[in-house]
């Protein structure tokens, strides 16, 4: 992605090096022009934040041995699947993409009723594969209490969270957009742990933020994003925990960024909300998906072989598949089609063809010209309306994560592309919507 070069600034303090547009907007804020991707934003490596946090030790460490379908469960959501070694040290990759790899999210989980395993909240540490018990539940205590509403789940209630310094110390403001978008790909990755085991999965988006920040210890500087729900719901009524953790800074170095901070208040204010009634997006063996998700990898090159349509319709299909979340927004998916076999080049809005013509050029040049948007098979632009946000843009990701995980079983490459010059995306598209995430699938 852009602004990777190893700029050392070497000032060791918070600087805010370029400053939000005029707009109230925090999308159309924090786009991304010809001239402000060359203003030179650097990064202070003396700054850079850790992307592990560790509960201290009053919080007890729980070995998952003894439980390896939820070991394999979380591990398929999120965990580490491969280890990058280079001469000055080394670090992980994930089940989950994210946007630099600087994995700003963290995983919470709710246990209940689960063999083996007391009833409590525990934070998941992908590098030990451990938990840690913040909090044993009460008998009518449960995360449900954040959304308020009837029944509790006897299962798992998984929190995704964003420290979003992890982020903004390198992306600065446009930062939100990748923990937002960071979020989504995990909620794709507990749809995709969900599916492989036939589980029922749901997902939340509208909860009490403020309590949770202040129960959980976040500070503002830790971002609830969403709730994934697997497991059965009953009923009975389950109020908030009655907790009170302290912070723990998961991120070591912290620059505050009060457009973020701001950006995410008025993204979490929900307006109407429609509920999706999801269908699983996957018909493939549970084995088979297991594998797509422990070696799905972002492809760095295409060939520019061909790709067949059928493979171009499968993770079309996959991606358009409807999604069980209680504030469903709908999405555009555009398709720059570059090299399918059957299929003539062109951009397609929703799988019609809106201009036939060779775009490829024009998809590498919008995607700060990045050679994956020209080489591509298919360049997916995902627009939505400015409405809902922060649920639309968990959408655009875990959309983006079943593109990745359908590639993979079509045996295509994928990569995220989080950045591009948005007006200009806009006004290739025809489209008064936010162009909120880029995808490049091919060979
Ligand atoms: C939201 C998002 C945006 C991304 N944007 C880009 C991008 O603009 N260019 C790029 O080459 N890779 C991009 N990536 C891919 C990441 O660099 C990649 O996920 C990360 O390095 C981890 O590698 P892995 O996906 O192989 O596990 C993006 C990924 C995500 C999730």
């Amino acid at each position: 992605m852009r602004g990777r070069g190893r700029i050392i600034t070497g000032k060791n303090q918070c600087l805010d090096l370029h400053s939000a547009g005029p707009d109230k907007n925090y999308h159309r804020q924090t786009v991304h022009t010809y001239e402000s991707v060359r203003s030179g934003r650097g990064v202070d490596w003396n700054l850079q934040p850790k992307v592990f946090k560790r509960y201290p030790s009053e919080f007890a460490e729980i070995s998952l041995t003894g439980l390896p379908s939820l070991r394999a469960f979380l591990h398929h959501c999120c965990g580490l699947t491969k280890k990058k070694t280079y001469p000055g040290g080394s670090y992980f990759l994930r089940a989950n993409p994210s946007a630099g790899a600087l994995y700003p999210c963290e995983v919470y989980l709710q246990a209940r009723g689960i063999s083996g395993i007391v009833d409590a909240i525990y934070q998941y540490e992908p590098f030990s594969e451990k938990l840690r018990l913040l909090h044993p539940l009460g008998p009518r205590e449960g995360l449900e209490g954040y959304w308020h509403r009837d029944g509790k789940v006897e299962g798992l209630v998984l929190l995704v969270t964003a420290i979003y310094y992890r982020s903004s110390w390198k992306y600065g403001h446009r930062a939100l957009r990748y923990c937002l978008l960071d979020s989504g790909h995990l909620l794709g990755g507990i749809e995709a742990a969900a599916c492989c085991r036939e589980q029922n999965y749901s997902f939340v988006t509208r909860f009490n933020r403020n309590r949770m920040q202040k129960d959980f210890g976040f500070k503002g500087r830790e971002l609830p994003m969403a709730m994934g729900v697997c497991g059965k719901e009953k009923r009975g009524q389950v109020v908030c925990p009655d907790i009170d953790l302290p912070f723990i800074n998961g991120s070591g170095s912290f620059c505050r960024d009060p457009v973020i901070e701001e950006g995410f208040a008025q993204a979490a204010v929900p307006a109407n909300c429609r509920k999706g009634v999801g269908e699983s997006p996957y018909s493939v063996q549970s084995e088979i998906l297991v594998d797509a998700i422990l070696s799905r990898r972002s492809i760095r090159k295409f060939t520019g072989q061909l790709t067949l349509h059928r493979e171009y319709e499968a993770v079309l299909h996959t991606a358009m598949t409807s999604l069980a979340i209680d504030c469903d927004e709908p999405l555009d998916i555009f398709a720059l089609v570059n090299r399918v076999k059957g299929m003539e080049p062109g951009l397609y809005k929703n799988n019609r063809c809106l201009r036939s013509g060779n775009f490829s050029n024009r998809g590498g040049y919008l995607c700060l010209e990045q050679d994956l948007g020209a080489d591509s098979a298919v360049t997916f632009f995902l627009v939505g309306d400015s409405k809902n946000y922060l649920p639309l843009m968990l959408k655009a990701g875990l959309v983006g994560q079943r593109i990745y995980l359908s590639s993979e079983l079509q045996r295509l490459g994928c990569s995220g592309i989080g950045a591009f010059y948005d007006r200009e995306v806009a006004d290739f598209l025809e489209t008064d919507g936010l162009v909120l995430y880029a995808l490049a699938i091919g060979r």
